[in-house]
Formats: structure tokens, C-alpha cells, sequence
């Protein structure tokens, strides 16, 4: 996706270096930043800096390969097998990081550093040509005026490229077609307002912010025709985990016929998942529901406290959407009724 008219993807590797975009900055700072080891590769997807299962994953990969030009001829192995159990600790929920690092892994224990960053060159590719599939898949859901909600941010920057949620959006606008979005904001971290926002401003696409408490208003009132939006992780029986909030809006979505589609590359099915119960959620530091950063008068990034002093907060990452909420999965195979998921098996 271009940003200032230059194209970029979420995360790529320059030599040894992962290059990530700093999520944490947008919309107010484009800033990139250049990873020298895995170590640091680890802490960016920890503390959110990257973000979205499918870049979440690529950016483990890439990590993975880094290890294995750090690590020692003498303990070599103990070596990568540490780094892996640091990648696979950051971000339990999102299991494209789990495919990525073992996909890494495998190839890492041969000892061959060049495999190691081909095999994490070639997860990247996937993303971006299952998104664009995912793009092409989900384009007939989307007619001339269509209106459509997402929460999170499933775009280009989630996903490497193009996004997942919305790479049917980018593909109408692109085509000439009307399209419309709602973007939740999603609190606590805004995923919405901050890049899904800045995502569609970049490519021209018309939207608005809602507050998350809004889209069952938009709903009530005739104002959504479909809700798309990404996912972390779909167990077998079709239940898929998202952020926080995509459960409400489904069960919204069903209360007032609108069809509600979760769209994501295969990889993020996990069919040793049987329902969503077996799905781990992420709870996150309650400071991220106490504080809220952006800009001041002055253009400068300030980060203040909303909540009273000494006042806790409980800050799941994600929640489960059950499949009979879910309309269809849009993959780059093409949409399956979320009860059929074993058909992609
Ligand atoms: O906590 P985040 O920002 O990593 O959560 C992101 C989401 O929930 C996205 O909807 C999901 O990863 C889909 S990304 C293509």
C-alpha cells in the first residue's frame, strides 16, 4: 500500500534487519524502525509497536531467521529453541505467529541460515498474495453504495499487505465502486481510529469513526449493510476469535439482519482448536484502558490518565465470536458457511 505515494508493506527485512512500521505512532508519526536482533524483533510485537495476526506472524518469522544468524556453532540449537519459546510468549492469542515460528523453526534446525530467511521471505509473500485473494474473494459482497462496518484494523497494516477485512473495500474503491465504512474506534488501544482511519484516508476510501458504542445505532437505523472484519484466531467449529468488541456487533448484527462476514487467510484457522472455548485469550496491562495517547495544540504526542487515581482496570485482548453469529469466512479459498470450515480441511 503506498504511503506518501511510495509503496510499503507492514514489516520487510533489510540484511539482518527487520524494518516494522511503528503502529504505535500512527496516525500522528510516520516513523520506521530498523530491528538489529531478535531480542528487539520480540519486544516490538509484545508492546504492540506491530500489530494484527498476519503481520504479528511475519514479523516472528523474520525474527526466527535473525536467531539463526545470531546463534552460536555451540548451542546452536538450545539457542533457536530459546528464541522461539521468547517469539511464541509475546502474543498468545494471534496463531499465525505460532505457524510462522514453527515454519522457521523446521528449517532453521537444518543450519542453513540462507533457508531460514528464504522460509521467512516466503511467509510475507503468502499473506500478501492470500490477502489480495481475499480481496478478489470478497469483492461481490460489496455493491456500488455499499456500507460497511469494521472493527479493529484489519488492513494492510494487520496483515502485511491489503489487509483482510479490508481487502474487498480497497479492491471496490479501486474499481470505481461506492463504498462506504463505519470504523469502530476500538478501544482501549483505537486500532480503529488511529489506523483503519488512517488506512482509508490514505487510499481515498470515505468513512467515518464511531464510537464503539454507535454501530448498533447505525444498525438499528438501516445505516449497515454488511460487517466485515479480520480475526486472530478461527477454531475448527467456525467460532473466531477478534479484538474485544467483534462480539457484540455480531450478536448486534444477527438481531438486525445484517450480514456479517469474518475474513482471513487459512493459516489463521487452527483445527487443533476444537471451539472457541479451547482459544487463549490475551488479557493486556489495565494501563492501556487507564491512559490514552495522542496529539496536543502543540503537534506533540502526549499520553495522559482518564480514569481516578488507583482505579483498576481488566483488559481482555480479544473475545470469541460463536459461529452461528458469523454469516460466512472469507479466505482466499473462497467463503465457506462458518459451520463447513472442516470443507477447507
Ligand atoms: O491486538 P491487535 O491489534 O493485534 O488485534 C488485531 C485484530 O484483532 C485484527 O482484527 C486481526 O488481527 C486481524 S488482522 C488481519
Amino acid at each position: 500500500m503506498k504511503v506518501h505515494g511510495k509503496d510499503y508493506r507492514a514489516v520487510w527485512m533489510e540484511r539482518r534487519d527487520v524494518m516494522v512500521i511503528d503502529q504505535t505512532l500512527l496516525p500522528h508519526r510516520f516513523k520506521l524502525l530498523r530491528l538489529g536482533n531478535h531480542r528487539e524483533t520480540a519486544r516490538v510485537i509484545a508492546a504492540m509497536i506491530v500489530r494484527g495476526a498476519g503481520t504479528i506472524g511475519a514479523t516472528a518469522g523474520y525474527g526466527m531467521a535473525q536467531a539463526v544468524f545470531e546463534a552460536p556453532a555451540r548451542g546452536f540449537d538450545t539457542y533457536v529453541e530459546q528464541a522461539c519459546q521468547r517469539l511464541l510468549r509475546t502474543r498468545p492469542t494471534a496463531v499465525d505467529l505460532k505457524h510462522a515460528v514453527d515454519r522457521v523453526r523446521a528449517v532453521a534446525m537444518e543450519k542453513d541460515r540462507g533457508a531460514a530467511v528464504a522460509e521467512a521471505e516466503r511467509i510475507a509473500d503468502e499473506y500478501v498474495v492470500r490477502a489480495r485473494r481475499i480481496g478478489e474473494v470478497g469483492l461481490p459482497l460489496i455493491r456500488s453504495g455499499s456500507r460497511v462496518l469494521t472493527h479493529c484494523n484489519a488492513g494492510w497494516l494487520a496483515l502485511v499487505d491489503w489487509g483482510s477485512a479490508t481487502a474487498p473495500i480497497y479492491l471496490a474503491h479501486r474499481k470505481g465502486r461506492k463504498v462506504f465504512v463505519w470504523v469502530d474506534e476500538t478501544r482501549p488501544r483505537n486500532q480503529g481510529a488511529n489506523l483503519t482511519s488512517w488506512e482509508l484516508l490514505n487510499e481515498g476510501v470515505p468513512h467515518k469513526i464511531i464510537a464503539d458504542n454507535a454501530g448498533g445505532f447505525y444498525m438499528q437505523h438501516g445505516e449497515v449493510d454488511l460487517c466485515i472484519v479480520g480475526a486472530d484466531r478461527i477454531a475448527a467449529n467456525g467460532d473466531t476469535a477478534n479484538k474485544i468488541g467483534t462480539y457484540q456487533k455480531a450478536v448486534l448484527a444477527r438481531e438486525n439482519g445484517i450480514p456479517f462476514y469474518v475474513a482471513a487467510p487459512t493459516s489463521t484457522i487452527d483445527w487443533k482448536c476444537q471451539t472457541g472455548a479451547d482459544i487463549p485469550i490475551e488479557e493486556r496491562d489495565e494501563d492501556e484502558v487507564r491512559f490514552i495517547s495522542g496529539v496536543n495544540a502543540r503537534n506533540r504526542i502526549e499520553c495522559i490518565r482518564l480514569t481516578p487515581p488507583g482505579a483498576h482496570a481488566a483488559n481482555p485482548g480479544f473475545d470469541v465470536t460463536p459461529a452461528k453469529f458469523i454469516t460466512g469466512i472469507i479466505t482466499e479459498k473462497g467463503i465457506v458457511k462458518s459451520g463447513k470450515l472442516r470443507s477447507l480441511r
